[in-house]
């Protein structure tokens, strides 16, 4: 490990963690997922560098306060986006086990062959878009495709060549204007696949633009279809359309089963929500550093590209190692709070490539080695915590993390 400058400066106590600095990383990396995605040997990670933090008690947490609001429903977990940053085969892993998990939800086929390499068997919905070669490797590995074209001929193609009945989720646009079948259309596409041998129409599905008043008519539209084709015997399968904004929003609109992602994750998607009462979300994804330098700024100094904090008075600093590469929005320097021992202090400057800056105050109260937390589980602190307060989002805030940093399950 190279030591950061200013190490003669760093307190008794950081030195045995420097001096524990290779047991720990060693430790460590037998934490670091493997096959979710594609990173540097966790061997080769400084003890200095960024770490995503997983809590897997809060996410089985969530998972039982989404089970207990919409019971007896099964949950299909979207684990989209490398798992919103915690990593997809850590999750995938983690939920698994938990009974109200029907399955998984993902948007890039090699999200859904991550899932299964990582030994996860039950069933994986790939919501985005494959060719006819990427099919036929979906249905070997027992990954569903979502679909919404007159595909039943390529269907039935790969089922020959599998020999096997190949599953399908109809998504149906009842009004967001992105994938999925036009509503008003999507009656002979349902029956065509319904009745073909070698298909098996196990759901149909929508997604809500989360407009109240809208969502209200899409899911009078989705209604509408789905019971009018029930009513000719259509078997449709599982209906279903709830996201996290569903949860809090939605009862009418459970269904058959749900389809959260946020809310898995701990996290309260609307800042409306925190307060409702309805769900007991902890956050189950931090982002935690190591101070690397702490400095004194004599007033008139200046920090960040374009000098853009000058000192006022004598104020110390600490330097992060974690910038916009690494997730953090460059905005975070405009309101931003990190933890570090206890208290939080704003971001200053702005946001580099690899670094952040803290204004610690008139002492030192921080020291190199302190553990930085950007967000965790802790109120002030949490994500919806960071995004407020430099209005970014708890979707790019969990979703740009950077997916070769190393993630830690405790
Ligand atoms: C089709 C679909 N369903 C469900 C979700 C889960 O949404 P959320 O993370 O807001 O719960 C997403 C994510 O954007 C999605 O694209």
């Amino acid at each position: 490990m190279m030591a950061p400058r200013g190490l003669l400066t760093i307190r008794v106590s950081r030195r045995s963690f420097l001096q524990a600095g290779t047991a720990a990383a060693t430790a460590a990396a037998g934490l670091v997922s493997r096959g979710s995605v594609v990173r540097a040997s966790a061997a080769t990670d400084s003890s200095f560098d960024p770490w995503v933090e997983v809590n897997a008690e809060n996410l089985r947490h969530n998972v039982g306060e989404i089970a207990r609001r919409v019971a007896p429903r099964p949950i299909l977990a979207v684990v989209k986006n490398n798992g919103y940053g915690l990593g997809v085969a850590n999750v995938a892993r983690l939920l698994e086990p938990l009974s109200p998990i029907a399955g998984f939800a993902v948007v890039k086929l090699a999200e859904a062959l991550a899932i299964r390499e990582a030994g996860v068997k039950k069933p994986v919905l790939l919501m985005g878009p494959f060719d006819e070669a990427g099919l036929d490797e979906a249905v070997a590995k027992d990954i569903t495709p979502m679909v919404y074209t007159p595909i039943g001929d390529v269907l039935e193609r790969v089922a020959r060549k599998r020999g096997r009945s190949v599953p399908v989720h109809v998504c149906v646009d009842t009004g967001i204007g992105r994938v999925g079948v036009p509503h008003a259309k999507a009656a002979p596409l349902i029956r065509d696949l319904a009745a073909r041998p070698s298909v098996q129409l196990q759901g149909v599905m929508m997604t809500f633009t989360e407009d109240p008043a809208f969502d209200k008519e899409q899911l009078a539209r989705f209604q509408s279809l789905c019971g009018s084709l029930q009513g000719e015997g259509v078997r449709l399968g599982t209906r279903h359309a709830a996201s996290s904004f569903g949860l809090f929003q939605h009862p009418d609109a459970f269904l058959d089963m749900v389809r959260p992602g946020m809310a898995l994750y701990g996290m309260y998607s609307e800042p409306e929500f925190r307060g409702l009462g309805l769900l007991d979300l902890r956050p189950a994804v931090s982002l935690k550093a190591r101070v690397i330098y702490v400095k004194q700024l004599r007033a008139g100094e200046s920090a960040g590209y374009n000098r853009a904090y000058v000192a006022k008075q004598d104020v110390w600093v600490a330097t992060l190692p974690v910038g916009h590469a690494d997730g953090l929005p460059r905005v975070a320097a405009k309101g931003g709070r990190v933890r570090i021992g206890g208290a939080l202090y704003p971001l200053i400057a702005s946001v580099s490539a690899s670094h952040s800056i803290v204004e610690i105050g008139p002492e030192p109260r921080v020291a190199i080695g302190d553990v930085a937390s950007y967000f965790d589980a802790q109120d002030g602190s949490r994500p919806e915590d960071l995004a407020q307060a430099c209005g970014s989002s708890v979707y790019d805030l969990a979703m740009h993390l950077n997916p070769l940093l190393p993630r830690r399950v405790l």
